[in-house]
């Protein structure tokens, strides 16, 4: 039977005191409605519809490359009201699932069970029991039949003591689908159409409901409040550090690192306190990194250090080489083996070949450095002129001297030095010592000012 699935993302997200659409708000470095899209798609749909309201012009920008059906909700006057919007483009033979824009970590896996269970029954519920069911509207049962969802502001005493919840996730056939939305009522606290009346609905028409239970609570998490959502943070952290545990990587405390994206490692990998991970993150075998460092979209070599307080961002360095303490690789810092990277020193768009090091103080920018090149300290590209950018070519085995401004375009010659000071403007040659520096000279008659009274 045919699938649509239909993702409700209209809601304000008033809870969260935010001008940010909640759908749109961050976990893990991702805004909450990507993990619900990428779910959606894993399960094979023939159509992803996201029903959208509140901010939607920059949830569309934001996911313009998935093909979605996006369903304006005008008004969002409650989820069963939601879904009502996307439903009359659905045939009345196929069948729908509903997933919450912010009920996240929904897992493939749960999502195929509830499908299986969807065959044989009219309305299929996904449901989980949690130690404080507060907020979540209860799963009511008679002989261990469903047979309501309370919403836990319309609940009783009795009815909130009741630890089954409601998911949000829940699947069933257009046709049924069409009829009971049809007959909604706002008649309860919020005056909203809530989606969860369909089960009374399914009841009296003496409709088979399935209650499935997800295994895990994490993955179906709703998200309303800053609480709610730093504590899915927390949780989801705890998860991929302890995957990453189970494959070897070292970690002297779990819970001091954050990976805001992909982190893949390779075989003895150690990773002290404090550093962040963003983006697509590569550490190969043996990578050690130090404490307090940002990592963002970059492809560490095998046996690399990172040494404290370093932030690389778009860069890739080789093998064995020593980055930091205090370094910065930009985006294009391309390194390859035995390099080595010191303190306060900033590289951007640069190919930094094996051997080569640049050791303290020094911005190299639009560069090509050959190997087993030294760099001294102070050293400065000089790549912007005011308007264009150039390149600056050092050959192999070249000494750049201590504050050395190098202006490009300009190139180095193969075992060129060049003295400490110098500005070089034009190419040095191979192998040859190129100083340029005014001649020094002391004044026998200058005195030192002295201050006045
Ligand atoms: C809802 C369920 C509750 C369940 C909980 C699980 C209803 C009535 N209640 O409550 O039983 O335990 O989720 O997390 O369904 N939305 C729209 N349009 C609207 C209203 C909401 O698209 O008019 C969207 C929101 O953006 C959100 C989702 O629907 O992604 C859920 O809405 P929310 O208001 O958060 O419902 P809860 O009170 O959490
Ligand atoms: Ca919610």
């Amino acid at each position: 039977m045919s699938l649509n699935i239909v993702i409700l993302a209209a809601g304000q997200g008033t809870r969260m005191h935010s001008t940010l659409p909640k759908v749109l708000q961050i976990l893990a470095g991702k805004p909450l409605l990507h993990y619900v899209i990428e779910c959606a798609k894993s399960i094979g749909a023939d159509d992803i519809s996201v029903v959208y309201g509140h901010g939607g012009k920059e949830i569309q920008a934001m996911f313009n490359k998935e093909s979605i059906r996006w369903t304006l909700q005008e008004q969002q006057l409650g989820t069963g009201h939601a879904v009502k919007q996307a439903l009359s483009d659905i045939p009345d033979g196929n069948n729908v699932l509903i997933l919450y824009g912010d009920v996240p970590l929904i897992r493939t896996e749960t999502i195929n069970k509830l499908l299986d269970a969807c065959s044989t029954s009219d309305l299929t519920i996904l449901t989980t029991v949690l130690k404080k069911p507060a907020g979540y509207g209860r799963v009511i049962r008679k002989d261990d039949k469903i047979v309501s969802i309370i919403e836990d502001r319309e609940a009783n005493k009795e009815q909130q003591r009741v630890k089954e919840i409601n998911t949000g996730v829940m699947c069933c056939s257009a046709k049924h689908l069409k009829r009971w939305l049809g007959n909604l009522k706002n008649d309860n606290s919020k005056n909203e159409y809530y989606l969860t009346d369909v089960v009374n609905m399914a009841v009296e028409e003496g409709k088979t409901i399935n209650g499935i239970k997800s295994d895990t609570w994490i993955e179906v998490i709703g998200i309303n409040t800053r609480k709610e959502l730093a504590d899915a943070e927390r949780s989801l952290q705890e998860k991929m550090i302890k995957e990453l545990m189970a494959q070897g990587v070292g970690f002297a405390d779990p819970a001091r690192v954050d990976i805001r994206g992909n982190l893949v490692c390779g075989k003895d990998v150690f990773i002290d306190v404090n550093t962040i991970f963003e983006g697509d993150v590569e550490l190969g075998n043996n990578v050690t990194i130090e404490s307090n460092n940002v990592i963002a979209d970059t492809k560490i070599g095998n046996k690399t250090v990172v040494h404290p307080n370093c932030h690389l961002r778009g860069a890739v360095t080789g093998e064995n080489c020593q980055i930091g303490p205090f370094a910065r690789l930009r985006n294009g810092a391309a390194l390859s083996n035995d390099v080595k990277i010191g303190n306060f020193v900033e590289i951007k768009k640069s190919n930094i070949s094996s051997g080569s090091k640049i050791n303290h103080l020094t911005y190299i920018g639009d560069a090509d450095i050959a190997k087993n090149v030294n760099i001294g300290a102070g050293t400065i590209t000089c790549n912007y002129d005011g308007a264009n950018k150039h390149q600056t070519v050092i050959g192999e085995g070249a000494f750049i001297g201590s504050g050395v401004e190098l202006v490009a375009p300009v190139e180095i010659g193969e075992g060129a030095t060049i003295g400490a000071g110098s500005t070089i403007s034009k190419s040095a040659p191979s192998k040859k010592l190129t100083i340029e520096r005014a001649k020094q000279v002391s004044l026998d008659k200058w005195k030192r000012p002295k201050k006045k009274e």
